[in-house]
């Protein structure tokens, strides 16, 4: 007999990841079919990467169509998707320019970059950066320093110096971190890894003006939030408060490697030829992906669907607190963006919905995470709350 795909990744590849004993084989929308054939509701999408749905028929046409023509020429030439993508992304959110990557880390590692510049050029070599405790910006060595979690840090130091963290949520932290040596603020708008954590009224336009009147960036990591996720087509817009500088991933291709960094005009002119750059950034595939997504998402619709949906999501979890008030303690989150927070470990719940055939992701220990496809309907939203009911109802502690 051979060796199944999970023996051989367990033998050969790098042992980074703690997987689920599960080989999944094909997606359609919501849905997953493993190797055996057995089907799943995926609440996870990717870890909330597959916005339109797995296996996309228009993104899966275009990326054909272009991989058939021109898969490949680097940045320096000029190419007609990645033109088409800037477009969209610049006509539709506050910034000037994009600079184009393949990754949430990378994005954010940009960002970065961007903020040393501004620091050097507009503010006397400024070069701290206020970031907050419990956020996640990657696992590169700049942005795992900027990641407010010491579990991300274990084993990399020394880290890159000069980010304070200070806790989320509280403005008067960031303003007593704020000086003469910080050139930006970096914030996601609302914690993913963190624990799907909103935060409160006011505090992303403290931010701002904290910002302005301190002639720093502030830069949004909206690579879990953006992209339609919490029912805006960035997370910000809940707030009206734009940044000066935005990072984007996850689901920016619908799962193809893409990543891209946004920024208004004094910011992105700091960066000239030769000062950063990526061989694959904005390859034609990858753009045409996202042309297909930003189109979609920007006519409208899925977005309004995923604020609607979103909340029916959020009103039938907080029937289940109500329910089981012994085993939970609330519902966080916005749009398709929710967190289930339990008062003990969530594991066990997480092993025991996939049992049930739903696949759903924890952030932090104690937090049921959930991130469908936004085209997610309302019956597949009813059955996951069926299975949760039957799940708390037999008790899940560790
Ligand atoms: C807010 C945020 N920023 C950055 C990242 C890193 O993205 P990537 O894994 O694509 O490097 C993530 C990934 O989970 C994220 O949630």
């Amino acid at each position: 007999m051979s060796e199944s795909s999970a023996q051989l990744i367990d033998q050969y590849v790098m042992k980074t990841y703690a997987r689920a004993p599960l080989t999944f084989a094909r997606g359609e929308g919501c849905k997953l079919w493993d190797s055996e054939g057995r089907e799943y509701l995926d609440f996870l999408a990717g870890i909330a990467v597959c916005n339109l749905g797995h296996a996309n028929p228009e993104v899966a046409q275009a990326v054909c169509n272009q991989a058939l023509k021109l898969v490949h020429v680097s940045n320096l030439y000029y190419t007609e998707p990645q033109a088409s993508v800037a477009r969209l992304l610049v006509e539709n959110s506050f910034a000037d320019r994009v600079f184009f990557c393949n990754s949430g880390a990378e994005a954010n590692e940009g960002a970065l970059k961007l903020a040393r510049l501004w620091g050097k050029e507009k503010k006397n070599d400024a070069h701290t950066v206020i970031a907050m405790e419990y956020s996640f910006h990657g696992r590169t060595l700049g942005t795992l320093s900027a990641t407010g979690q010491e579990k991300i840090q274990t084993g990399y130091d020394p880290l890159m110096p000069r980010f304070v963290h200070v806790p989320y949520g509280d403005l008067e932290a960031a303003q007593a971190a704020m000086g003469e040596g910080v050139c930006a603020i970096l914030a996601e708008p609302v914690l993913g890894e963190g624990g799907v954590i909103v935060p409160p009224e006011g505090y992303l336009a403290g931010l701002k003006d904290l910002c302005e009147a301190n002639n720093a960036l502030l830069i949004f990591d909206e690579v879990q939030t953006g992209l339609g996720r919490t029912g805006k087509l960035f997370a910000h817009e809940h707030w009206g408060v734009p940044p000066h500088v935005m990072t984007l991933a996850k689901a920016l291709a619908n799962g193809l490697p893409a990543g891209a960094v946004l920024a208004v005009e004094e910011a992105a002119e700091l960066f000239g030829p030769g000062t950063h750059a990526t061989t694959f950034g904005a390859g034609p595939v990858v753009m045409e992906a996202a042309r297909v997504v930003l189109t979609t998402l920007t006519q409208g619709g899925l977005v309004d669907h995923a604020a609607a949906e979103g909340l029916y999501f959020e009103n039938k979890l907080q029937l289940l607190v109500e329910k089981y008030g012994d085993l939970l303690e609330g519902v966080r989150g916005l749009g398709l963006l929710l967190g289930l927070v339990c008062k003990g470990k969530a594991g066990t719940a997480l092993v025991k919905l996939r049992e049930r055939g739903f696949i759903v992701g924890l952030a932090q220990e104690n937090v049921l995470r959930f991130a469908p496809p936004l085209v997610v309907s309302r019956e597949q939203i009813d059955a996951l709350c069926e299975a949760l009911d039957q799940v708390l109802a037999e008790g899940f502690e560790e």
